[in-house]
């Protein structure tokens, strides 16, 4: 047995095998409670088997209600970035409506560069708006997992690598959504970090870890948004499935956090029959393999009581009582997408967009008509759509290079060039169903084609005033299932980027990317580099709009962008990946697949279905600082058209007690030529406290919107509360007293203020 393995056990023993519900009481009272007299009458009528029928899927993405009792099937859509098309009943092919074409927002990463939790209502007033006209009762995101590897197919999918921030964005999201008459169903609950392995990878965390890291955007969404329904992660957490696990599902989101709503397994992400039912899980989508027949058998045979039954089967109910159904000849009236969330898409992506450099090239100036060479197949790419998993069928898409042409008309002449042949999804690669000849053929066949494209644009941008390159990601290089391999841009575009230098030195990198980049190559080369992102509908005409100057960019990084890959935590530490990708896409063939994998592993620990999370609490930003390591560019990082200071900060108090609020105010002024916004971040870093500690934390921020030349109070609050650290010993939070310093900037390492205070 290797250190790995021993570790992996003390870990399960002590977190699972004294079945002991945490201590701590929840304060939180759901609004679900209130329908419980109603359901206690319902139950009373209902037979077992109308009872067991609700408890499973009935089609791909509806479960069952009583129709006999007038109660409604529940019928649930994809989620998170827009509603997904209509599937056949009971497969994955669409059914080619025209109606049900909806509005695509900017992917999490792009919301969650915004920083602001009102455009996270927005979205969420929009999602379930368009979710009401297609007769959706529950919008199956937010999906708010930690960006812990950059490399993670579902990067673009999650919000932020920072639990504060992606906390208080799902939040808004969840009370935009239930606002609206939707449920939101927080997803994938938990942990679910990786995609590689994502159906047979346990996870190894350690609970602290868990609770500061891992789990508080669900516990504020359920507790701050009253989310009403959350969505069990493929994965296994320190030895039990998470549609299985009864510390996340019964203790931690019923029992402490006080959770009122329904859980429902990721599709096919069920393992079993007695453990799924007791432990917390409601409803196995999208079939019937274990909460169904076996299910009824089981309760016959006394395996399981009714009154667990009833429990589950309660929860359902509840949110069945607070979503009105819509009754089919009212939905899928109109079309989907709506004028007013094509609006919000657009908001969204227009404080979104980083500006991570500028050398004074942006905005870009035409008032001499200038020969703009834009180049990147990224530039013409739709991406509502593409890789593995939910997707958005667009009403329409604008992509950057419409966008241009939207917003500059005749004012330059823009000349395209696709410049390299993009990455699409090959699905007989993935399964490893293609033979390596056949995949050697066609990378030598997308070589020369490559030369062919790079040639092209060469020549194209040899004739312009200033070169647009538009590359980055699309949605085959990241997708659900797969993580990537690495982070550098695909296609050859580093390579392409150095021949347009040659030719061209006025060079705008636009990265199209939903996850980070390695930007060894192109920052150097380009006079200004923005982060774009999978941005949705308006998309384009939000990227030039920036361009131009007629918005001043706001969008900070929600993650870091490391210098290389392996300077990232759990790529440091060894933690990922480990060893081979062995299974999944299909994650019902686990089971098998598990064994094969399992016998596979070796002594040096590489068990492709084991990730220890030993970086313990420094993910992201948090290990760059503490292990002060340089990185390309900072968590928080963003730069403006204008220019902002910093000054005169105060706290209301020198000292706060525990149960205080720390109240900060600082003034803030915008010192430039343009209006413009400012996102105000503040972190905290603890000077002699007794626990360790990430060198900082984010634990406050805002958008504050100022005029040239005008100047604001910001007044902003952190709870001590919020402060506490998870004691392991105690299994219960806990204060760690001490003399803190606020930092507070323009990113994590850009800090304009530090003001001392001591917390007693
Ligand atoms: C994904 C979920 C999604 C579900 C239904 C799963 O593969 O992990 O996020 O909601 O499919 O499409």
């Amino acid at each position: 047995m290797n250190y790995k393995t021993i570790i992996a056990l003390l870990v399960t023993l002590a977190l699972f095998s004294c079945n002991k519900e945490t201590t701590t009481p929840h304060t939180f009272t759901s609004s679900l409670w209130q329908y419980d007299t109603i359901i206690d009458s319902l139950l009373t009528q209902m037979t077992l088997e109308e009872k067991v029928n609700m408890l499973h899927g009935k089609h791909m993405f509806v479960s069952a209600g009583v129709e006999r009792l007038g109660i409604a099937d529940m019928r649930y859509a994809d989620g998170p970035f827009g509603i997904r098309e209509e599937l056949e009943p009971n497969g994955w092919s669409p059914l080619g409506w025209e109606n049900d074409k909806a509005t695509f927002f900017p992917t999490g990463s792009a919301l969650a560069a915004t920083w602001s939790p009102e455009l996270a209502y927005a979205y969420g007033t929009g999602m379930a708006r368009e979710a009401r006209l297609r007769g959706k009762d529950v919008i199956l995101g937010p999906a708010i997992n930690i960006q812990r590897i950059p490399t993670g197919g579902r990067t673009y999918e999650y919000l932020s690598e920072d639990p504060h921030l992606s906390a208080k964005l799902a939040v808004e999201y969840t009370k935009g959504v239930q606002d609206n008459g939707a449920a939101a169903c927080l997803k994938h609950f938990a942990l679910n970090n990786q995609e590689n392995n994502r159906g047979t990878v346990n996870v190894i965390v350690g609970e602290r870890a868990m609770r500061e890291i891992y789990l508080p955007p669900f516990k504020a969404a359920v507790q701050e948004a009253d989310a009403f329904s959350v969505m069990s992660a493929y994965n296994k957490v320190n030895g039990w499935w998470c549609a299985e696990n009864d510390r996340l599902l019964n203790q931690i989101l019923r029992n402490e956090w006080g959770f009122g709503g329904f859980v429902v397994s990721d599709w096919n992400g069920t393992h079993s029959t007695i453990a799924s039912v007791k432990h917390g899980l409601n409803v196995e989508m999208p079939d019937s393999k274990f909460l169904g027949a076996a299910l009824l058998d089981s309760v016959k045979a006394g395996a399981v009581s009714e009154e667990i039954i009833d429990k589950r089967v309660r929860e359902i109910l509840r949110v069945r009582m607070a979503i009105k159904p819509i009754p089919a000849e009212k939905a899928n009236q109109v079309i989907t997408s709506q004028a007013e969330s094509q609006q919000i898409a657009y908001d969204v992506a227009s404080k979104s967009i980083v500006l991570l450099k500028n050398e004074g090239i942006l905005p870009i100036d035409l008032s001499n008509k200038p020969t703009i060479a834009v180049i990147g197949e990224n530039a013409v790419r739709e991406m509502g759509n593409g890789g593995i998993g939910a997707g958005v069928k667009t009403l329409y898409e604008i992509t950057p290079l419409e966008g241009l042409k939207n917003r500059i008309g005749s004012r330059a002449q823009i000349i395209y060039a696709q410049g390299y042949v993009p990455v699409e999804l090959d699905y007989a690669r993935i399964f490893g169903n293609k033979p390596q000849e056949e995949i050697d053929r066609e990378e030598k066949i997308k070589a020369i084609q490559n030369k062919k494209l790079n040639k092209e644009a060469i020549d194209v941008a040899a004739k312009a005033d200033l070169v647009l390159f538009i590359g980055g990601n699309n949605r085959a290089v990241e997708t659900e299932a797969n993580d990537r391999e690495h982070i550098f841009l695909p296609s050859g575009q580093d390579d392409l980027i150095k021949q347009l230098s040659v030719v061209n030195e006025n060079i705008i990198t636009v990265l199209v990317s939903g996850a980070p980049n390695d930007l060894n190559v192109v920052q150097p080369l380009s006079k200004a580099l923005l982060q774009s992102w999978f941005n949705g509908t308006e998309g384009g005409n939000a990227l030039a709009d920036i361009l131009l100057g007629n918005i001043s960019p706001s969008g900070r990084l929600p993650f870091t962008l490391p210098v290389k890959l392996e300077d990232s935590p759990a790529y440091a530490l060894g933690n990922y990946p480990q060893g081979v990708k062995s299974s999944d896409i299909f994650v019902d063939l686990v089971d098998k697949k598990e064994t094969e994998t399992t016998a596979n592993a070796d002594e040096a620990g590489n068990d492709p279905n084991t990730a220890y999370y030993s970086e313990e609490l420094l993910v992201g930003y948090r290990w760059f600082d503490t292990k002060n390591k340089p990185v390309m560019y900072a968590f928080g990082h963003g730069l403006s058209y204008t220019s902002f200071a910093y000054s005169d900060c105060f706290t209301t108090k020198e000292k706060y007690d525990s149960n205080e609020n720390i109240a900060l105010s600082f003034k803030l002024s915008n010192t430039g030529s343009v209006a413009a916004e400012e996102v105000v971040q503040v972190y905290v870093h603890r000077i002699n406290p007794e626990k360790e500690w990430p060198f900082k934390e984010l634990k406050a921020f805002t958008r504050v919107e100022l005029d040239s030349g005008e100047s604001k109070t910001v007044d902003l609050q952190i709870p001590v509360q919020n402060l506490r650290y998870w004691n392991e010993e105690t299994r219960s939070w806990a204060d760690d007293l001490c003399e803190i310093e606020l930092h507070i900037g323009a990113s994590s390492a850009d800090i304009r203020l530090k003001h001392k205070v001591l917390l007693q």
